[in-house]
């Protein structure tokens, strides 16, 4: 059974494909043509943290896909808590064609996965965020066409959405630098991971966030606190700080650059309003685009 639960698990011949196909779906929708894949078939998402992008475009593109979703609070189904994973996972298959989970533990999607009879889609976890990193270089690629060779520097924190985007560019030869304040890099099970999946080098991790943007095509940000670290939140807003996305780091990086941030965005702190509505921001198109890229995931997973 095939699942989506990180980028470490699938080739570059299939990401690749996935990129394309959603850049299909995308430009058949614009033109009016829905694809009917997923009619007759029911996804199901249980979320345990809160949602915007990644519940609604899954539940959005089910819609455009001809099938029906449906959501239920993870507090309210109790993962592992009310039932073991595995009971959730065998009732669930009895009942729905594919599982969108966004959970704390990446181990929970695990679980799920391999008791389940339907295709498990990781909408989140603590380490992972592929549906997101799918988006991003859809992005990515709609601004510079070929994405080898191109250089993501995410400003921040080495958290789920950098990790998955760190993986994703290294299967797909892009080059990813991470600039971080000292303990907030990837962890050391990441890069033992990383070695295990990609071929190509591990990711640049540096201090000085202006040097990261010097050949930098793509600038990336995610906030400095993630779902589930709130109790950090007034120690990482100190170490943050000299980690902002503003105009004088724009400034250090070439004249083509883009920015990105999966969002929700924290205007003032990570990233400043003046940047997030500079002309080198793309990030409602990157937001637009985790509906397609998650479309193209859906179908894939449903044609097995
Ligand atoms: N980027 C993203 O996953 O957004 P949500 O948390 O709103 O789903
Ligand atoms: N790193 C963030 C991403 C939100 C989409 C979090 O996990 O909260």
């Amino acid at each position: 059974m095939r699942h989506f639960l990180t980028i470490l698990e699938h080739d570059a011949d299939t990401l690749r494909h996935l990129l394309a196909e959603a850049t299909r779906l995308k430009a058949a929708v614009a033109k009016g043509n829905f694809s009917t894949a997923l009619q007759n078939k029911v996804v199901g998402l249980v979320f345990e943290k809160p949602s915007l992008r990644t519940r609604v475009s899954f539940e959005a593109g089910v819609a455009q896909l001809g099938g029906v979703s449906l959501f239920q609070a993870g507090s309210e189904v109790g993962l592992g808590v009310r039932e073991s994973l595995a009971d959730f996972a065998r009732t669930m298959s009895q009942y729905v064609n594919a599982i969108v989970l966004r959970v704390f533990e990446h181990s929970t999607v695990e679980g799920i996965a391999a008791a389940s009879s339907v295709p498990v889609v990781n909408g989140l976890s603590d380490t992972s965020h592929p549906c997101q990193a799918m988006a991003d270089v859809l992005t990515v690629q709609e601004c510079f066409g070929d994405v080898a060779g191109k250089t993501i520097a995410f400003i921040g924190d080495g958290n789920n959405v950098a990790r998955s985007l760190a993986v994703l560019c290294g299967k797909l030869g892009m080059n990813f630098i991470l600039a971080h304040p000292e303990g907030y890099g990837f962890p050391a099970d990441f890069a033992a991971n990383y070695a295990k999946h990609v071929s190509s080098t591990l990711p640049t991790e540096i201090r000085d966030a202006g040097e990261a943007v010097k050949s930098a095509d793509v600038i990336y940000t995610d906030v400095w606190t993630s779902m589930g670290q709130e109790a950090e939140r007034e120690k990482r807003l100190n170490e943050f700080a000299p980690y902002q996305v503003n105009d004088a780091l724009l400034k250090k990086a070439p004249k083509h650059v883009k920015v990105l941030h999966c969002l929700p965005a924290h205007r003032g702190e990570e990233i400043t309003h003046d940047v997030m509505e500079c002309p080198a921001s793309v990030v409602f198109q990157q937001a637009g685009n985790r509906m397609h890229a998650q479309k193209a995931i859906l179908e894939w997973l449903m044609k097995q």
